[in-house]
């Protein structure tokens, strides 16, 4: 999690999870339980100054299909993310890499003026997920 006074004036952070997880959080985050799928981006409210996702399908062991559901969930997090992200806020989400990796990195680098992929150490050896994180929102007003 990023503190506060690193991530903009406000410092809101938003998750999302279809499942309420019983996380203690500081006052400037919060995770709604909403399919994202399902929600209007209009309904989350913001401006937001990170918008985190850690979804990931449930796996059936077929390694494509598990990529691409990933990679879907991964841009819809993408999507909402950029209807409620400040200029210069910052994106970060996970991805099983597969063979939509780099359309979802592309995706990334033309909503943010920086990208980075992000391998936690705590990553499983033999686990493909990874975070690709933008780094200031483009300002699409301008
Ligand atoms: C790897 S778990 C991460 C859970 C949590 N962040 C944690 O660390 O315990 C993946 C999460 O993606 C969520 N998820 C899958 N599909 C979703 C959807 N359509 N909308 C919202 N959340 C979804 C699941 O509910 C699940 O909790």
């Amino acid at each position: 999690m990023y503190a506060a006074e690193r991530v903009g004036p406000s410092g809101r952070v938003l998750g999302i999870d279809l499942d309420d997880h019983e996380v203690t959080l500081p006052a400037h985050a919060e995770i709604r339980v909403l399919d994202a799928f399902a929600v209007d981006p209009e309904m989350l409210g913001g401006p937001f100054d990170v918008v985190i996702s850690d979804m990931a399908p449930k796996t059936s062991g077929q390694r494509h299909a598990d990529q691409y559901r990933s990679y879907e969930l991964f841009m819809r997090a993408l999507e909402l993310a950029t209807s409620v992200l400040e200029p210069e806020a910052h994106f970060v989400g996970k991805i099983f890499q597969g063979q939509e990796f780099e359309d979802a990195r592309n995706a990334v680098r033309e909503a943010f003026g920086k990208v980075r992929v992000i391998r936690p150490k705590a990553t499983r050896d033999e686990s493909y997920e990874v975070f690709l994180v933008g780094l200031g929102r483009r300002d699409v007003t301008a």
